[in-house]
């Protein structure tokens, strides 16, 4: 009790020390992390990159609270989560942590709004009136400039709008962490650079944020890249060189209009 209180004063969003995680397949163990220790504070902007193999998403679902470590200790906002039982593991997943994956895991017969209201169905502590729900799905949609797409479904949607809905319903318990696993990683070059506005600007409102990116240009938007190698972090570095091409609200204006070639 006494470690979480002081933990908790340091104040860091994640805390990893020691972290190692050993997958066991069959006979043969593979270290996919090896002893990885690092701190993120509130309102970084992390990439997380490094080599297929490395460990990366290995590193999210721990970060994520999706898998715990073979070894070592995780503090998410001070709290080791390996002290929490299953229901406050779930909470803490529901409430502070929203999710972005590569594949967008979007519900194809549902409307982009509802697939955003859906993590608040989940909330067992606060239930929300369907009104309140879908406010709360409304903002999150307008922080990721779509609610002119509200009521259309996934395929009716291009993948970078898809891709917002997906970055809206991440937002919608008002995380203060977001972990996106190559959020980019099926768009092109453009679509990416204005998903990249959007994490950007969810940044700006201070949100903490760790992605994963293969792609240099991607990773320019962070404000920190950490590089793993074969489990463990070869570089950590900070990035002054954070100014997106275009400014965020173009970018964003750019894919309104792209929309309707895709309607
Ligand atoms: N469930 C599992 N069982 C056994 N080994 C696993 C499992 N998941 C991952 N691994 C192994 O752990 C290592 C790290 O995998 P991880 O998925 O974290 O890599 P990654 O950096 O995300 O790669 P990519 O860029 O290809 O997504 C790899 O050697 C992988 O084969
Ligand atoms: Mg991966």
């Amino acid at each position: 009790m006494v470690s979480r209180a002081v933990d908790t004063l340091m104040n860091a969003v994640i805390q990893l020390e020691g972290v190692s995680k050993v997958y066991q397949a069959g006979e043969m163990a593979v270290q996919a992390l090896d002893d990885v220790s690092f701190r993120i504070d509130p309102g970084e902007f992390v990439a997380l990159m490094g080599a297929s193999g490395s460990g990366k998403s290995t590193l999210m679902n721990i970060l994520g609270c999706l898998d715990q470590p073979s070894a070592g200790r995780y503090l998410l906002q001070g709290v080791d989560v390996s002290e929490l039982d299953t229901e406050e593991l779930a909470d803490i997943r529901n409430q502070q942590i929203g999710f972005v994956f590569q594949h967008f895991h979007l519900f194809s017969r549902t409307t982009a709004l509802e697939n955003v209201e859906l993590p608040l169905l989940y909330r067992h502590r606060e239930r929300l009136s369907g009104r309140q729900q879908r406010k709360l799905a409304r903002e999150a949609l307008e922080m990721v400039g779509l609610t002119d797409r509200a009521h259309h479904h996934p395929n009716q949607l291009s993948g970078g709008q898809q891709q917002r809905v997906a970055i809206a319903r991440a937002l919608v318990n008002g995380p203060e962490l977001v972990l996106a696993d190559e959020p980019t990683g099926n768009l092109d070059s453009r679509t990416s650079e204005e998903i990249m506005a959007v994490f950007q600007s969810l940044n700006q409102r201070g949100i903490t944020i760790v992605l994963v990116t293969h792609e240099l240009d991607v990773a320019r938007y962070a404000r920190r890249t950490v590089t793993l190698r074969d489990g463990r972090i070869t570089s950590d570095e900070p990035r002054y060189t954070t100014t997106p091409s275009r400014p965020v609200r173009q970018t964003l204006a750019a894919t309104e209009s792209d929309a309707e070639l895709v309607r």
